[in-house]
């Protein structure tokens, strides 16, 4: 268990001292969500026609994750779309560059009134500060709420032995995935993506408040795919996720509305 050295972590940015702030973070903000707002489907195509096709089919899910293919192919159509439907947005685009290229993204994302953005970690604190100051200035010119920014720790698709050899960084997997959080988290960030098998260390260290974003969920009805560590829906949210990312188990169904629907039974009541 790697120790934490509370007075290292930034006040999070976003939320002043007030009374009702303090309150607010006593209360573990997920118990306060209902199932629905704590399922992202994952909008994986490559044209907003498809995109569109697959909101009209899940009309009651509220929260969309539009990433790189769609965002390379339809550019900023698609985050105007899912705003006209009034929809929340995950922009995961994972940004990684200098401070001043991380800042002008994070900044011109916000303007379209997206609710989540991801950048990696690995760009650094100053470039992780910069897009914190720089989402919420964006946000603010438009008139919209400052997005939550969430970090990349480690990309799932990298194992232990790419860590050591490739990346020679020397530490334990979960270690580092955790020294990552722990400097998101320093930096004034919301939040990181995260596998759901590093959701119980992350959620412990990083108290309730902390955003934890899960991919690599599998409901027992449907099939793994090309995801290698999957967790169901009720035991990412028994770990820790405080909201889930899936697609093809919703996108690939034959009733996709149905699919999201159970997840949602499932996951509901779950503590
Ligand atoms: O279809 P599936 O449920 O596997 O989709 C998961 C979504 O989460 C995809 O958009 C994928 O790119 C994304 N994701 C992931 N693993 C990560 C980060 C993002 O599966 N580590």
């Amino acid at each position: 268990m790697v120790s934490r050295v509370h007075k290292n972590v930034a006040p999070r940015q976003g939320l002043p001292a007030s009374p009702a702030n303090i309150i607010f973070r006593l209360i573990n903000p997920s118990l306060l969500m209902v199932p629905a707002d704590r399922v992202i489907v994952a909008l994986d195509v490559p044209t907003v026609d498809r995109a569109i096709a697959l909101l009209d089919q899940v009309p009651q899910a509220a929260f969309w994750k539009v990433g790189l293919e769609l965002f390379v192919s339809a550019g900023a159509t698609i985050l105007t779309e899912l705003k006209m439907r009034q929809k929340r947005i995950f922009l995961d685009l994972k940004f990684h560059d200098i401070p001043n290229t991380v800042a002008g993204a994070c900044h011109a994302a916000a303007t379209y009134g997206v609710d989540l953005i991801t950048l990696h970690g690995a760009a650094g604190k100053t470039a992780l500060q910069a897009a914190q100051t720089a989402a919420i200035a964006g946000a603010a010119s438009a008139g919209y709420a400052a997005p939550k920014l969430l970090a990349i720790t480690l990309l799932t698709s990298l194992s232990q032995r790419d860590l050591a050899f490739d990346l020679k960084i020397p530490l334990e997997l979960p270690e580092y995935v955790l020294h990552m959080a722990m400097l998101a988290q320093e930096s004034g960030l919301a939040g990181v993506v995260c596998s759901p098998q590093e959701a119980t260390q992350l959620r412990q260290v990083c108290g309730h408040d902390f955003v934890l974003v899960c991919p690599g969920v599998r409901p027992s009805w449907s099939t793994a795919q090309d995801q290698q560590r999957v967790m169901t829906p009720a035991a990412a949210i028994r770990a820790g996720a405080t909201y889930l990312v899936i697609g093809r188990p919703i996108t690939a169904a034959a009733q996709p509305a149905d699919a999201f629907q159970r997840i949602c039974d499932e996951i509901a009541g779950v503590p």
